[in-house]
């Protein structure tokens, strides 16, 4: 097959790696989920009187790109506006459902991207595309395409140069016609550079399903290399990820993953060629729930570690036994990542010091002098039979007082 053209903007975007997701609306003051209008068959005039309480008074947009950052994050995907149809940002009266019009009285789009520019975040907008607010969507769906293409104009043209766009909600209504040339002709004209993500929901991870997407998506679980082979472009992947199991703010929800399973996780991602977009939702307020911020901030630690091999990496066909890979970056460098190492040492609390395990990868056809811990630079003892792709070392473990679950060793040549 003749190689598939990588677009620029879609090369930058699998370099990012690691976004945010966020999930802020109406729906955070109820704090269970941003379904509940819905699930919770709240009537739609009940439902909107939450305008009339939405302050985002402690809403730091500054705090929320450096909270990204920190977190070995570079791209931060904000709902502006969610299934309940109301917008964080001025439709510049195309209705009056949004924050300017609610006592937040502030455009919290227009914060927002200011505040990723000054932290050297890429900002990226999530929209919805079905809506529960604009009638037309129910009565003349036509009428609502042109609303909701017309809203997507405004976020085109009002906030500077976007990251990308992430709709969401086709799935919903799978059988009408979109009428996508139209919206994605609208981003192309005045974002030329923006990523077009189209989310195809739980039942159709990873599928492509327009020519102009980006990049497919994966929601929850685990992601599956994609396949692109109907694409006439390299498409990137990204996979969306809850924390505990709620988008929106869920404050009943305590069934968080763990660091060590978000960092096996976003492991995985990078080794089938993946984006991971990992969500928070925050309080009404804006502030982010204190849980949350403390796996983001595990999450940094780790990533300002290995956080190069994490982003310069691509799917390599290096494999090693259980869950261990290897990735190599388009100028040649290679990274091994080591699941579950064991903690040395301490002989009372684990095993001897200076122990670890054999690790063997095939896959590894450059001849190496060497192979290092990123970490704290060591270099171990290895084999290698280059011919055959075979590599084996001592994964010396971590030193007593570390475990940082994945570990990463660098070859080199
Ligand atoms: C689903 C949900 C939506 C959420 C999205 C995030 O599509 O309907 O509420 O925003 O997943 O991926």
């Amino acid at each position: 097959m003749e190689k598939q053209k990588t677009e620029k903007r879609v090369e930058e975007f699998e370099s990012m790696a690691f976004g945010l997701f966020v999930h802020w609306g109406l729906y955070s003051q109820l704090g269970k989920g941003e379904w509940i209008q819905r699930n919770g068959r709240i009537p739609a005039e009940e439902y909107q009187k939450l305008k009339n309480t939405f302050t985002a008074e402690r809403f730091d947009a500054r705090e929320l790109a450096r909270t990204a950052k920190r977190a070995g994050m570079r791209y931060i995907t904000l709902t502006t506006r969610h299934h309940d149809g109301f917008s964080l940002y001025d439709t510049r009266g195309l209705n009056d459902y949004d924050a300017p019009h609610s006592p937040a009285g502030r455009d919290l789009v227009a914060e927002f991207v200011d505040a990723c520019r000054q932290e050297d975040i890429v900002p990226f907008f999530y929209h919805t595309t079905i809506d529960w607010y604009e009638e037309s969507f129910v009565k003349d769906f036509d009428r609502y395409l042109e609303y909701l293409r017309q809203s997507v104009e405004i976020l085109c043209t009002h906030y500077g140069r976007v990251g990308g766009f992430w709709f969401d909600g086709n799935w919903n209504r799978p059988e009408a016609d979109w009428k996508l040339d139209e919206l994605y002709g609208t981003i192309r004209k005045y974002q030329p550079d923006a990523i077009i993500i189209n989310n195809t929901g739980m039942d159709a991870r990873g599928k492509l399903a327009h020519p102009e997407i980006d990049s497919v998506t994966f929601e929850q679980g685990l992601p599956n290399p994609a396949d692109r082979r109907d694409a006439s472009k390299h498409v990137a992947a990204e996979m969306c990820y809850t924390m505990n199991d709620h988008w929106g703010a869920s404050s009943a929800d305590y069934n968080y993953k763990s660091p060590a399973e978000l960092i096996r996780v976003l492991c995985h991602c990078r080794k089938v060629g993946t984006n991971l977009l990992l969500n928070v939702g925050p309080n009404a307020d804006g502030t982010i729930p204190k849980m949350q911020e403390a796996v983001l901030e595990i999450l940094g630690s780790w990533m300002d570690t290995y956080g190069t091999a994490v982003r310069d990496g691509r799917p390599a066909d290096i494999a090693g036994e259980g869950k261990d890979f290897g990735l190599r970056t388009a100028d040649g460098r290679l990274y091994l990542f080591l699941f579950d190492l064991p903690i040395c040492g301490s002989e009372h609390v684990t095993v001897g010091s200076g122990s670890g395990r054999v690790a063997a990868f095939s896959g590894v056809f450059d001849k190496i002098q060497a192979v290092r811990w990123i970490d704290n630079g060591q270099k171990l003892p290895f084999m290698q039979d280059p011919e055959n792709g075979m590599l084996a070392f001592h994964a010396v473990g971590y030193d007593y007082g570390v475990n940082r679950v994945v570990r990463v060793a660098e070859l080199l040549r």
